[in-house]
């Protein structure tokens, strides 16, 4: 039995000492150490043996049982360094193999021109508001003096949600005026840019959707000639210095007096040529001192306050910034158009 038992210890360590993996390692401990192992095969004989030798098998086979389990351990611990160093090895990344190349967009020049003109009017204290596009015909329209029966009201020119022409695509960026009223503290200086909407055929200049920036002051004795010199002041960090504007009567029903203000052409400087077809200029932006009774529909007291407000088409302006001529241009969002800004 001695033999037997030294003849396993020898055969199971240098096996163990071998073993390639930790599947093979188990093995190994099931053949020798297993309920059917061969050392527990042996154990079992250990009644025949005389009670003087009883206890020396036993102590050495302790031993063996001993050895065999630290070498398992011993093993099994190398063999588990050994894959780790494996998988780090498999798994090196090369940081000097040149990455994927990560093609990076940058401002669509509609926005460009937004965010150069909310630039402008934030450096002049103006609060930049963003509203719902999904608007009450009550705001776009009753609240600024455009009552039932006014052309622009009309469902030819408008989407409407129901029937009753109650909700509807906002127009016009001038419901923002009475939201900013009814919400802010006087004096009240603010911007508001979106997108409004109208049943227009698509062409060179015109889009169902297109983009407004509505402006608006209140406060104690504003006047028509902080308008004219804001704007100026705008145009001229827009375009440049020295660019002239004009102002033309006309009518809007929220403002009174109201009027139109154009830019110099900037392809033939005013002498007239096709891009201003022949005007020498371009029209703007739509302008006006606060009707009173628009003050008076949102609370406020025209007697005490006065203000204007204006209403800019956006890509009008991006297009006069960067020489578009196309109105098409800004939406289509060629890659090759845009790349070019
Ligand atoms: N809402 C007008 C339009 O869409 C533009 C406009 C004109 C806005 C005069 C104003 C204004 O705030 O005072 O044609």
């Amino acid at each position: 039995m001695k033999t037997k038992l030294e003849e396993i210890k020898r055969a199971s360590l240098e096996a163990i000492a071998n073993s390639a993996d930790a599947a093979e390692l188990e093995a190994l401990r099931i053949k020798y150490l297993g309920k059917k192992g061969e050392l527990t095969a042996v154990l079992k004989q250990m009644g025949s043996l005389s009670p003087e030798e009883r206890p020396i098998m036993g102590q050495l086979a302790n031993e063996v049982r001993a050895a065999v389990e630290a070498a398992i351990e011993e093993t099994s611990a190398k063999l588990a360094e050994v894959a780790l160093e494996k998988q780090l090895l498999a798994e090196t990344v090369d940081v000097t193999i040149p990455g994927k190349e990560v093609k990076v967009g940058h401002k669509h020049p509609m926005y460009i021109a937004l965010d150069e003109i909310k630039d402008i009017f934030i450096g002049m204290g103006f609060t930049v508001l963003d509203g719902p596009e999904v608007e009450f015909a009550e705001l776009n329209f009753d609240r600024l003096n455009a009552e039932e029966g006014h052309p622009s009201r009309d469902w030819s020119d408008t989407f409407y949600f129901d029937e009753d022409s109650r909700v509807m695509l906002r127009s016009q960026t001038s419901p923002m005026q009475v939201r900013a009223m009814d919400s802010m503290e006087l004096p009240i200086r603010i911007v508001a840019p979106g997108r409004v909407y109208r049943k227009d055929e698509v062409d060179a200049t015109h889009s169902p959707m297109f983009h407004q920036v509505e402006g608006m002051v209140i406060d104690k004795g504003v006047t028509m000639a902080d308008l004219k010199g804001t704007l100026n002041t705008v145009v001229e960090q827009l375009y440049g210095a020295g660019t002239q504007t004009r102002f033309r009567p006309h009518h809007f029903p929220f403002t009174e007096p109201s009027c139109e203000m154009d830019v110099q052409c900037h392809k033939c400087g005013g002498v007239g040529c096709p891009t201003c077809k022949g005007e020498g200029w371009i029209e703007l932006l739509g302008a006006g001192m606060i009707h009173p009774r628009v003050l008076e529909m949102a609370g406020i007291d025209p007697n005490v306050y006065s203000g204007w407000a204006f209403g800019l088409g956006l890509e009008r302006t991006a297009m006069r910034r960067f020489k578009i001529a196309d109105l098409r241009l800004i939406f289509e969002n060629d890659v090759r158009f845009l790349e070019q800004f």
